[in-house]
């Protein structure tokens, strides 16, 4: 049954911990429940924010509309091949939960994906990446609402048109997607994908490769750089990483010669991480939020900050490294 809590605080519901609440939030535990939301005479005509685990969300003020949120919990194997399961995993299950799964039966892909707040509806829509593998790395299918007619619609992987932290869920069908189902394809093949930073290090002194050893070994790296949204509010990377083209990139280094960067594409990956830390804005505080200390990525909210102060500070920051390395910062946040 549709749940409609009217003036509902999302305190709890979004990552930055930002004391805002929503005209109604719909809880849906199914596809007709999701459907019954998106055909309800009270809610419709408003607003509709489709939700998460909100550790992607910005809230600048109170949300007047109504917040959907997907909440299947179904974790189903619906192939078990010689080689491979393809798991079909409920919008709402907790991401992690997903990946603890998937270890804990030995199935290998999303191990590098250990200990990323959110869940699964998610995953796809900015198709989550960490340490060398993307979300797309593993999904087969997404099948969702469409919220114009109705329907159930399932999009293959080539479909969703996935990129880096992007997708069609993003792009063209932006605001007519309620992702329900995702299927993950595993192998049984034993494939580890240790080459990103320090990965392979903190494995090996972790008694070597195994699919458990590369979980804890992110989660320990996560944790040490990340701040836990339980105890300071942040919604992980704040930015993308940008994408410069080569010519840029070898003048920049030419008077950077400690800067990183990845090939990608045809251009280069800096990390925005290293851009802020240059403008000195690493450990920066702003009253009650600032850029985090340890991963200059990631925007905090020490407590009692708001969303309007902390989009000041991204302004800050885009400002810094366009003014000093002539690159503009794109949110990886959505901003509501
Ligand atoms: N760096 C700095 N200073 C900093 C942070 C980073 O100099 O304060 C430089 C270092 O050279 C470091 C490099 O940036 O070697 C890369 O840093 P890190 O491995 O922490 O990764 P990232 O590029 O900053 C990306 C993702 C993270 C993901 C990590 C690991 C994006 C926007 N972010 O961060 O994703 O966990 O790689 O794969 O691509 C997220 O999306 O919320 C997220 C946390």
């Amino acid at each position: 049954m549709l749940e409609k809590l009217y003036d509902h605080p999302l305190k709890n519901l979004n990552t930055f911990g930002f004391d805002v609440s929503a005209r109604c939030l719909a809880r849906a535990h199914s596809e007709e429940d999701i459907l019954s939301a998106l055909s309800d005479d009270e809610l419709k005509g408003l607003p509709r924010l489709v939700m998460g685990g909100g550790s992607n969300l910005l809230f600048t003020g109170n949300f007047d509309g109504y917040i959907l949120q997907p909440l299947m919990q179904n974790l189903d194997v619906v192939e078990d091949g010689a080689d491979s399961v393809l798991l079909r995993a409920g919008a709402g299950v907790a991401w992690d939960e997903l990946v603890a799964h998937c270890v804990a039966k030995g199935w290998y892909g999303l191990e590098n994906l250990s200990y990323i707040p959110g869940v699964v509806g998610a995953s796809p829509v900015q198709n989550i990446g960490a340490y060398g593998v993307e979300a797309k790395d593993c999904i087969e299918k997404v099948e969702y609402i469409d919220t114009h007619d109705l329907r159930l619609k399932t999009l293959s992987n080539e479909q969703c048109r996935f990129g880096y932290r992007s997708s069609i869920f993003k792009q063209e069908l932006r605001g007519r997607v309620v992702v329900a189902q995702v299927y993950f394809r595993l192998r049984k093949n034993g494939e580890l994908f240790l080459s990103y930073g320090d990965l392979h290090t903190t494995v090996s002194g972790m008694g070597g490769p195994s699919l458990h050893n590369v979980r804890s070994a992110v989660i320990l790296i996560r944790r040490s750089k990340l701040p836990d949204p339980a105890e300071v509010g942040n919604a992980g990377s704040f930015f993308k990483n940008p994408l410069v083209e080569k010519p840029l990139f070898d003048a920049l280094l030419q008077q950077y010669p400690a800067m990183p960067g990845y090939a990608a594409g045809s251009g280069v990956k800096i990390p925005a991480g290293w851009l802020i830390e240059q403008c000195g804005l690493k450990g920066a505080r702003r009253g009650k939020v600032g850029v985090h200390p340890k991963q200059a990525l990631v925007l905090v909210n020490y407590g009692g900050g708001t969303g309007s102060e902390v989009l000041a500070l991204a302004r800050e920051v885009c400002d810094a490294v366009l003014q000093k390395f002539g690159v503009a910062l794109e949110m990886e946040v959505n901003v509501v």
